[in-house]
């Protein structure tokens, strides 16, 4: 159980005053500024976005701008696509560049080639990158190897699955993304999925694929090449420690106290979670969802507890709850302190540049083949 009270929104007298000068300086800032804010931040940041999102609709937001400058409330790798989709004149900045994300730490570039390597020599499955027009589906009798990354992985991960003819997916389109995979990787082909796993077995099993079809990828174990050869999915073996908070004993919990309860557990979720659940999505389709309960419903959430609050006071005629009585909050989301956003933007607009996120250009032009492949394919 967390000590720290995550759950008061009101704001200290100290707060109130840093939260009146980032006001001052986005208005002096104008137009050249856009601050794009992840439902996970807490609400003395959320109150500054001007665009609340999950991470599809923050990096559709990045790509559609024109601003100079992108402040991204969110975590590295949200920050780093954004910084692939702007153009060079603009620039993604972020309040705290330490806000990473322990799952995409789960998945490096050096172990994710060292499987790529493996699977293709141990099989007769072909690189996407070999063809010609790697968006074209596959020629029949054909097999390829594709690959695809979560979005919650690092810019080299997503230039590697651009440059061998992969794609990103984001929660909410994992399962259009899945099927535009296979598509490409051809009848005997196969997906190899990094680095969640959850979401990747979530997604394939609602597509009515079976556990025989899935494989995980573990690169600290010994391989299990019975099962890797028969899958159809390689699912890297990462998870997010948030979500594997939530349990079935949870929902069935909740459902003793609350009979009618509706249910809604994101896919990073334990499969047993999301089967439990009455509906799963991204944070932008549980927004969606609790905003369409009818009134007077209670609503439990499998996911991180800034918006689970938030929804919660907004809709103050249904009762939103966490799922996990622990409510424990993304560390690394909570690192976005408005301290920080105050300081970067103070800076600012004395001219002096803070925090930028660069990727490199070399691995931004293969990693924007593959978030472009992404962003065509809306839930
Ligand atoms: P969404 O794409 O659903 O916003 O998820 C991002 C995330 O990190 C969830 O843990
Ligand atoms: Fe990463 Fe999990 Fe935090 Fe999402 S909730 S940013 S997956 S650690």
């Amino acid at each position: 159980m967390c000590s720290v009270d995550f759950t008061d929104s009101s704001l200290s007298l100290e707060e109130q005053v840093i939260a009146d000068r980032i006001e001052e300086l986005r208005e002096q800032l104008g137009d050249q500024l856009l601050i794009l804010g992840h439902h996970y931040q807490r609400d003395s940041i959320v109150m500054h976005a001007d665009f609340l999102g999950d991470s599809f609709m923050l990096s559709q937001m990045a790509a559609e701008s024109k601003a100079k400058y992108i402040v991204f409330c969110g975590v590295h790798f949200m920050a780093e696509s954004a910084d692939i989709l702007t153009d060079d004149n603009q620039m993604v900045l972020m309040p705290n560049i330490r806000a990473g994300c322990s799952m995409a730490d789960m998945a490096d570039l050096p172990d994710v080639e060292a499987c790529w390597n493996e699977l293709l020599d141990t099989s007769n499955l072909l690189d996407p990158a070999t063809r010609e027009d790697a968006e074209l589906p596959a020629e029949s009798g054909a097999s390829y190897l594709v690959p695809v990354t979560y979005m919650n992985s690092s810019a080299d991960l997503k230039a590697f699955v651009g440059h061998h003819g992969g794609i990103v997916c984001t929660s909410s389109n994992a399962a259009g993304v899945l099927e535009w995979a296979l598509e490409r990787a051809g009848e005997n082909g196969k997906v190899l999925f990094f680095p969640d796993q959850h979401l990747g077995r979530n997604t394939a099993l609602a597509m009515g694929y079976n556990d025989d079809d899935l494989a995980v990828w573990n690169p600290m174990m010994e391989s299990d090449w019975e099962s890797l050869n028969a899958a159809k999915f390689v699912l890297w073996h990462g998870y997010c420690s948030v979500h594997q908070r939530f349990t079935v004993e949870q929902i069935n919990d909740l459902r003793e106290a609350h009979p009618d309860a509706l249910v809604i557990a994101h896919p990073e979720c334990d499969r047993t979670v999301v089967d439990a659940a009455d509906a799963s999505g991204s944070t932008e389709m549980i927004r969606r969802y609790v905003e369409a309960a009818p009134s007077g419903s209670v609503v439990g959430v499998g996911t991180e507890i800034h918006l689970v609050k938030r929804l919660d006071e907004q809709y103050p005629d249904k009762e939103v709850f966490c799922l996990d009585p622990g409510v424990c909050p993304c560390s690394t989301m909570y690192m976005i302190h408005p301290a920080f956003l105050a300081e970067l933007l103070e800076r600012l607009a004395d001219g002096e540049v803070l925090n930028q996120i660069v990727v490199p250009s070399q691995m931004a032009d293969d990693a924007i083949l593959a978030l472009n492949r992404m962003l065509s394919i809306v839930a």
